[in-house]
């Protein structure tokens, strides 16, 4: 592990760093949820907030959901009182266009995003932050903004209704109402908040400084003025996987400063790396990552090659004393993409058990994931320049409640 992490973990009394740019634990921990709740102030998601959910709803809850991947919220139960008196709520999540193409990770929040838009009927902002990714990776402010359009293209593929949904690029639209509460949120946090909270030092540029405003505004209705006329007291509520959670801690900061209401929360924990569940499958990674552009082909050797198997090493002992199901990656991502509850607990038991080898359970994932990215690849051709503009215009969306 390169020295700089090791001195930070070492610093971390809870000995993990989970953060927007860096997720990683000591070597041979995985992340420890629990602690990152107690660390962050979060709240854990309990088995009643779920049964609220399928009662509001009237639909059975999203697989991400019953089986605990969206793990902790921070007010999501406010925001289902005020439903029920008969309040709506709007969404908002995001993406730092960093890549050509996404990776199984940045689906989760977008998947179920698409979910609540659905079953809750309300309307979604998704903001592109090309500006940031120009200032994190170097890149120029063109190819941002190229990637982002290019990103719309697989965030509209996951199915997003166009009459509830603004897509928008951070370079397109900062300015008007929404400059107005960047403007006010900076005003509120002192660069020694920024530090604790970002980790920011004398080194970095002031663009990064700048960042973390740009971020939070979309939570406040009053940035959307085409959307939310007059409706300053509608409730926002961000699905995003947790390592997010220090942008929207300072939003919530300063949200009352402001006379604003506080974003509520919907966190995530992390699709995890081929190669373990010590970290997030990132993009800087690719042999770490499967993206939605990969073919049949690449989604095959990638599982055999990588997927971290938590089988026995020869065909004897797992007979008798079987895999270890806590480590194995394959049972991981299936947990996350397998609908069928039943078939999932079966594979379980049988490999957990001895009954099946690796070699089966990597032969199912690689169907089940194949099927997914065939469906999103298919979904992402028919997408046009024309629809990437329509999800993309400034303008009121009617009937956005419906
Ligand atoms: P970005 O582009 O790094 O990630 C986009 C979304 O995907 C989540 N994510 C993951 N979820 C599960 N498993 C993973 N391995 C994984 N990797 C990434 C991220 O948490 C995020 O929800 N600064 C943001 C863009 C943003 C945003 C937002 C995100 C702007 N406003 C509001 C959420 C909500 C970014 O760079 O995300
Ligand atoms: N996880 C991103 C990557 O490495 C980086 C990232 C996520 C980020 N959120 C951020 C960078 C917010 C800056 C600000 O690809």
């Amino acid at each position: 592990m390169a020295a700089v992490f090791k001195k930070k973990i070492e610093s971390e009394s809870s000995g993990q760093v989970v953060n927007p740019w860096e997720v990683f634990v000591q070597d041979g921990e995985k992340i420890d949820y629990d602690k990152l709740i107690e660390k962050f102030g979060c709240q854990r998601i309990d088995l009643s907030l779920i049964n609220r959910v399928q009662r509001l709803t009237c639909l059975q809850p999203h697989v991400f959901l019953r089986r605990g991947v969206f793990f902790a919220h921070r007010d999501f139960n406010e925001i289902l009182d005020a439903y029920e008196r008969g309040h709506k709520f709007y969404l908002y999540t995001g993406r730092g266009p960093s890549s050509e193409a996404l990776h199984l990770g940045h689906l989760i929040p977008f998947l179920f995003t698409k979910y609540f838009q659905e079953a809750f009927k309300v309307p979604l902002v998704i903001q592109l932050t090309d500006d940031e990714k120009c200032m994190w990776k170097n890149l120029s402010v063109e190819e941002s903004q190229r990637l982002a359009r290019e990103n719309a293209k697989d965030i509209i593929a996951c199915g997003f209704d166009v009459t509830k949904t603004l897509i928008f690029s951070d370079f397109d639209y900062v300015g008007g109402a929404f400059y107005k509460n960047m403007v006010k949120v900076a005003k509120c946090v002192t660069l020694n908040k920024a530090k604790g909270i970002f980790g920011f030092s004398g080194e970095d540029h002031i663009g990064k400084l700048s960042f973390p405003a740009v971020q939070a505004v979309p939570s406040f209705p009053s940035s959307f003025p085409h959307l939310f006329p007059g409706m300053d007291n509608l409730r926002c509520l961000v699905p995003c996987a947790i390592d997010q959670d220090p942008y929207f801690r300072m939003t919530r900061d300063v949200a009352p400063r402001l006379g604003y209401s506080k974003p509520a929360l919907i966190e995530s924990s992390f699709f995890p790396a081929l190669q373990g569940n010590n970290g997030k499958m990132s993009a800087s990674d690719p042999n770490s990552a499967i993206y939605v552009t990969d073919t049949t082909e690449d989604i095959k050797n990638k599982i055999k090659r990588y997927a971290l198997s938590g089988g026995k090493d020869t065909l004897e002992k797992q007979k008798s004393l079987g895999a270890n199901l806590e480590v194995d990656i394959s049972v991981k991502y299936l947990s996350f993409f397998l609908e069928d509850d039943f078939e999932l607990e079966h594979i379980r038991k049988e490999y957990g058990e001895g009954r099946m080898q690796t070699g089966g359970v990597k032969n199912r994932l690689t169907e089940v994931l194949t099927q997914m990215v065939e469906r999103h690849r298919k979904a992402r051709a028919a997408i046009t320049d024309e629809m990437v503009d329509a999800f993309m215009a400034v303008r009121p969306l009617p009937s956005m409640f419906e």
